[in-house]
């Protein structure tokens, strides 16, 4: 049995204007006509084994996300309730706490609500070879190859020497390192033996607590606290507030991925973008012949390699190259495509006015 836990607590204020706290980029359709949370639901239609979504998000957007996933064809999913954002270990762990609850250890495939997979009949391959890894305890990362020195991945050093499983496409993790500095990621570009972790994984859901137990205790009690705590209410599952409130706010990566002896690799070629700035937008979006990619209303007169996204009203671009336009009712964002990551310096300021 395979559990689907979506993470989908994020802000995305690199998203802004579009991207807000109460409407957050996973509940956007920011590529094609489903919002990212239901693609993310979507695109493992086929894989074997599969249960309905157990969602971890915050208590603000529940009926969003309730409605959502009833629009993608899960009426029947678990939605578990944050009242404060923790990062992403006590997402995963109040969710494999919750699995473990009937009595059952499922695989958890634990995926960020906000990807984009150009190639979704890749990634249930990945997963469909992980399983075996996954059920005999290891961690499953998925590698994607690397392109560019990022600072906000983590880097995953394969032992290529050594496969766990018989299939020979899964490699134990000899390092894992989240957000190395730029001089570090250089290096492990240059290296050519690192993958980027793609943030999803698959492990069993008494794997991931038994390493939470090592590294973590304080969170798995505050975890446990809030979930046995926890009001349930129509479809939702509400975590105690005071005991969530209580817990240590860190990610599955700082927390678990970068200390167990137990991580492993699959490397994933599936055309993965996690789609954390405007410029990825147009990374991944259909280019016209002058490499626009258009959203909404908008001309162009001798305007290339733009990114132009129009809300409420027409948007038009004269002369504009490799340019970043979001218009929406309240605001408009102008930024050349390559300072797009400057934008969380916006929001930043829009949070200190209050
Ligand atoms: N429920 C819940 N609660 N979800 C959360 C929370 C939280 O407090 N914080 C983040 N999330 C969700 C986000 O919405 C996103 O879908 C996912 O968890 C990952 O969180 P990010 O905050 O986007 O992580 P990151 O991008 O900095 O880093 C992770 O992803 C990279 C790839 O995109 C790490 O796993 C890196 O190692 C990885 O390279
Ligand atoms: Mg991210």
């Amino acid at each position: 049995m395979i559990v689907p836990v979506i993470l989908s607590g994020g802000a995305g204020t690199r998203l802004w204007p579009l991207s807000r706290e109460l409407y957050p980029k996973q509940l956007l359709p920011l590529v094609g006509d489903h919002t990212m949370l239901q693609e993310t639901v979507l695109r493992l239609d086929g894989l074997a084994d599969l249960t309905a979504p157990l969602v971890v998000c915050n208590e603000a957007h529940r009926f969003m996300v309730a409605e959502q996933l009833r629009q993608a064809g899960h009426p029947a999913s678990t939605i578990i309730l944050e009242p404060v954002g923790r990062n992403t270990a006590p997402a995963a762990a109040v969710a494999a706490l919750r699995a473990m609850a009937e009595g059952d250890d499922p695989l958890l495939l634990v995926l960020p609500a906000d990807h984009v997979i150009e190639r979704p009949e890749a990634l249930r391959q990945a997963v469909s070879l992980g399983v075996s890894a996954a059920e005999e305890g290891r961690l499953l990362t998925f590698g994607i190859v690397p392109t560019a020195p990022e600072t906000g991945y983590g880097y995953i050093r394969a032992n290529n020497e050594q496969r766990t499983a018989d299939n020979g496409q899964v490699f134990p993790v000899a390092q894992f390192v989240e957000k190395p500095d730029r001089a570090t990621a250089e290096q492990y570009l240059a290296a050519g033996d690192y993958y980027w972790n793609s943030g999803m994984f698959l492990f069993k859901a008494s794997s991931f607590l038994r390493e939470l137990v090592k590294f973590a205790p304080e969170m798995i009690a505050c975890c446990r606290e809030a979930l046995d705590k926890a009001q349930i209410d129509l479809d939702f599952t509400r975590l105690d507030a005071e005991a969530f409130a209580a817990c240590p706010s860190n990610s599955i990566d700082y927390a678990v991925m970068e200390k167990t002896a137990d991580a492993a690799v699959i490397p994933l070629d599936a055309g993965w973008n996690d789609v954390g700035s405007w410029s990825a937008l147009w990374d991944v979006g259909r280019q016209d012949e002058n490499g626009n990619v258009t959203k909404g209303d908008v001309l162009t007169e001798n305007s290339h390699n733009c990114y132009l996204h129009a809300e409420q009203r027409l948007v038009a671009a004269v002369g504009l190259e490799n340019h970043v336009v979001v218009e929406t009712a309240d605001a408009v964002l102008v930024a050349p495509r390559d300072r797009v990551q400057d934008v969380k310096a916006i929001v930043q300021q829009l949070k200190a006015r209050g």
